[in-house]
């Protein structure tokens, strides 16, 4: 994903979700009654949002009520598509014109700041792609002035909702690994050609690929203490579709470590030039793209964080290898902003927050810093920790 996958299936069946445990409890509320919508508005109708419509279209929780594009073609086409009744040309248009609860920002990376904030300030709620601000800074003002303001926001990704996750997590907690030493984990492919932006100052496979890594790890080990890095870039041209030759400014090839404290330390890597015989859509992935290891036990995430498998676990009193964790119910990468909008409908809390996306864009920030002055760089932030 982060930029690759168009074609997961993203059928949304109710039943199957609550099941999942998803959003536990809810089960018994939404037999009683009607579940409330939310009024959407979308903004940004690139590759994303194809695969974010599909699934808001198909929420209980959601009317989708106006769509917003700077390039004509791709709005008219998902406002038909979608049937969505009211459709504007930029921000202003949309914040004056039909009223919505939640505005969910599918934009080009640099532009969720100054979108989210104008969402903000306009007394929406946010569900914001990665990163939900352009630095921890600014992050943390807008999360400010939502709070002012009484609305939410949340940032991508979502997987921590995966049955995976969640499976790791306890198996952690259990203590079923011991005393935990390292982990790894990697994410990458061979860059996305249809935008510039992922190239541009403010791009880079930090904030479109690694985030995952980075928001599963600290989400199972806890917030970051410290962290240092390199990057680099590999490829200093690229050929982006309809624009052609485009200088490459933002990273593309990365290396992170983090330290989680207690001797606790873990690597994360990701970059634009990884070549991947299994494809990009997650769906024939194997490998251990997250492993965990302690003094008692292993485990591995089998296929990405965004799109996982299962989970191939090995302790010392089961030593031989099995795996856990096979089945996904609905759980999909792109079901952030309907959970969203299932949490205003339902004041059901989700387990992604805010704090934890800018923990990872403070990360993020951090590694930049480190590769600019070959240093560790302390963290300021933190998230609700343990996350399940
Ligand atoms: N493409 C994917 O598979 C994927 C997966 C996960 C997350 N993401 C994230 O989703 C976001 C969008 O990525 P994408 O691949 O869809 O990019 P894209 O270029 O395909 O789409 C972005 C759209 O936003 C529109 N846009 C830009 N600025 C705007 C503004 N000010 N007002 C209104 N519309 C504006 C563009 O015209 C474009 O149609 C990024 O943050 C990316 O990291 C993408």
């Amino acid at each position: 994903m982060g930029s690759t996958i168009k074609n997961l299936s993203t059928v949304f069946d109710r039943r199957a979700f609550l099941a999942t445990g998803a959003l536990a409890g809810l089960a018994g509320m939404a037999a009683a009654a009607a579940p409330a919508r939310v009024k959407v508005g979308v903004i940004g109708c690139g590759s994303v949002s194809h695969m974010y419509l599909p699934h808001l279209s198909q929420s209980p929780h959601v009317e989708l009520v106006s769509v917003c594009d700077i390039i004509p073609g791709r709005l008219n086409g998902q406002a038909e598509r979608f049937d969505i009744p009211n459709r504007y040309p930029d921000i202003d248009k949309m914040l004056a014109g039909a009223g919505f609860d939640l505005l969910v920002n599918l934009t080009d990376m640099q532009e969720h700041e100054r979108l989210n904030r104008r969402a903000v300030e306009a007394g929406k709620h946010v569900w914001s792609e990665k990163p939900m601000a352009n630095s921890l800074a600014a992050g943390q003002m807008l999360l400010e002035a939502a709070k002012e303001k009484g609305v939410r926001i949340w940032g991508a990704p979502a997987m921590v909702v995966s049955p995976q996750f969640a499976a790791m997590a306890k198996l952690i907690a259990g203590g079923k690994l011991g005393k935990l030493a390292a982990a790894h984990a990697a994410y990458g492919h061979a860059g996305p050609d249809w935008a510039a932006f992922f190239y541009e100052k403010g791009g880079g496979s930090l904030p479109d690929l690694a985030v995952y890594n980075l928001t599963t790890l600290t989400g199972l080990l806890g917030p970051a203490k410290q962290v240092t890095a390199m990057t680099s870039v590999v490829t200093p041209i690229r050929k982006i579709r309809g624009k052609g030759a485009v200088k490459v400014a933002a990273e593309d090839n990365a290396m992170m470590l983090m330290d989680h404290g207690d001797g606790l330390i873990s690597h994360v890597q990701s970059g634009f030039n990884y070549f991947n015989p299994h494809g990009h859509d997650g769906s024939k992935e194997q490998r251990h793209t997250v492993s965990i290891v302690g003094r008692t036990g292993y485990m591995g995430l089998v296929g990405y964080d965004w799109n996982p498998r299962g989970v191939d676990v090995a302790t010392e009193d089961e030593p031989a290898i099995r795996r856990i964790a096979t089945e996904n119910g609905d759980i999909v990468w792109q079901m952030g902003a309907s959970l969203a909008a299932e949490c205003l409908a339902t004041n059901r809390e989700l387990l992604i927050t805010s704090e934890h996306a800018l923990h990872v864009l403070e990360l993020i920030q951090a590694a930049r810093e480190s590769q600019e002055t070959g240093r560790w760089v302390a963290l300021r932030s933190s998230f609700r920790w343990p996350v399940v």
